[in-house]
């Protein structure tokens, strides 16, 4: 028992020395947390080798008090920006008068909360879940009731059409739909029924919902883990045709596209498009706590009735009160505009850096990504990038994500542009 420990801890050691050595200003007390989640945790994440302890807005600090930008927004999850006062004005108020009800009861606020966000929303009910994850569950699961009770889809036989390179979380459904043999490998046996075709190909979606089995195609319309992928002008308009004329549900996972992150309130608001099942996730609590929810009309909706689906946390007071506040600040601090205004000034920024250190600048509002060339490694870039005072996270080898919050303000994000593009340029 002592032996195995020593070994383990001599294991954590190394971990920490050798993650410490790729950052050059690595302190000792970063490298003892990092060693001590060596120590204690599952390495099922390759962090960057920062330790953060505060954030405020779209800046965070870490243990030594090294200010960094925060250009992830923890996926997306901190539209509003670190520690929103309001948001945690909420979380803290409601968290000394009633937090947990289950739904075995009523509660004051979740009704108050539906009302607000439906009618933000234009669909007629919401069903509140905890997780990104557990929202595209729900949707999966309300497409699959739906075909059988609505579309006549014999029973067990309905399917749901995905995207290659689509994420939509971790769970055994989620990898079940997976094309990153990363997320699926050594999980199987799989759920059954999904059939995948590629990203923006609207000729392939006709061609899959000729089958009749067919209940749902589920997608993001921007692909955010698959490196910020863009699809083609007048796609989601597509989508929404074809899915209506073969009588397929359209599933929006606007987990990360959501909330004013690509400079509409909703992504499928830039081609004006109504899905037929919404999932909003992560910026709906601003970054508190985890709120996620399916948004859909009676037609759809009217198919999950009592006990067929459900959660303990689900639509939990301290959950909508956050949600709603999340919600007001999105709508009353304009973010989507300073979304499209900022993105357009931070892709305008980053274009100028030479072809032969990034070969693509892509994103809608502040939803972005760089390519970075062949000989650069995307890894070594965000590690100088945290030396010189911004956090980003490379996906796939060479895409780098750039994804602040939307509170940041016009200079701060023209000292960002500045900072990537001479670290870039250094290397
Ligand atoms: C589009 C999309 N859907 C769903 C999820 C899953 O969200 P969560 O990690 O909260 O389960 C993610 C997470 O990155 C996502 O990007």
């Amino acid at each position: 028992m002592l032996s195995t420990l020593s070994r383990c801890l001599r294991g954590a050691g190394r971990r920490a020395r050798a993650a410490s050595s790729r950052h050059l200003t690595t302190s000792a007390r970063t490298a003892e947390i990092i060693a001590r989640e060596a120590r204690h945790g599952a390495s099922n994440y390759a962090p960057l080798p920062v330790a953060l302890a505060r954030g405020e807005g779209a800046v965070v600090w870490d243990v030594d008090d090294k200010r960094y930008y925060d250009f992830l927004s923890a996926y997306s999850a901190v539209n509003q920006g670190h520690c929103h006062p309001r948001i945690v004005q909420a979380l803290t108020s409601q968290a000394h008068t009633l937090t947990l009800t289950s739904r075995a009861f009523y509660n004051t606020e979740l009704g108050e909360y539906e009302e607000y966000a439906t009618q933000l929303f234009g669909f007629d009910k919401l069903l509140p879940m905890n997780t990104g994850v557990e929202g595209g569950e729900t949707a999966n699961k309300m497409a699959r009731k739906w075909g059988y009770m609505r579309k006549g889809i014999p029973q067990n036989e309905a399917r749901i059409i995905f995207c290659e390179n689509n994420f939509w979380g971790r769970t055994l459904s989620a990898v079940s739909s997976s094309t990153d043999p990363t997320a699926y490998t050594n999980y199987g046996p799989f759920m059954p029924g999904y059939d995948i075709i590629p990203f923006n190909d609207l000729a392939a979606l006709e061609e899959a919902c000729k089958d009749q089995r067919v209940a749902a195609f589920m997608v993001e319309p921007i692909q955010g883990e698959a490196g910020v992928v863009v699809p083609d002008e007048g796609y989601l308009r597509g989508v929404r045709d074809v899915c209506s004329r073969h009588n397929v549900l359209f599933i929006a996972d606007e987990v990360q596209t959501g909330l004013a992150r690509t400079g509409r309130r909703l992504a499928c608001d830039h081609e004006d498009v109504k899905p037929d099942i919404l999932i909003l996730g992560k910026a709906l609590s601003g970054g508190v706590l985890p709120v996620s929810a399916c948004l859909a009309n009676d037609e759809v909706m009217g198919c999950i009735t009592p006990g067929t689906h459900g959660s303990t946390y689900g639509g939990n007071p301290l959950a909508c009160r956050v949600a709603m506040a999340a919600l007001e600040v999105m709508e009353e601090e304009k973010l989507a505009e300073r979304a499209h205004h900022l993105g357009k000034l931070l892709r305008s920024e980053l274009s100028k850096i030479p072809s032969d250190a990034v070969t693509t600048v892509r994103g809608k509002g502040l939803m972005n990504a760089v390519v970075i060339a062949p000989g650069l490694d995307a890894w070594q870039v965000c590690l100088r990038l945290a030396e010189n005072g911004l956090l980003a996270k490379p996906t796939h080898g060479d895409i780098i994500r750039l994804a602040p919050p939307l509170v940041i303000s016009e200079e701060q994000l023209l000292e960002c542009a500045d900072i990537i593009k001479r670290t870039i340029q250094s290397m």
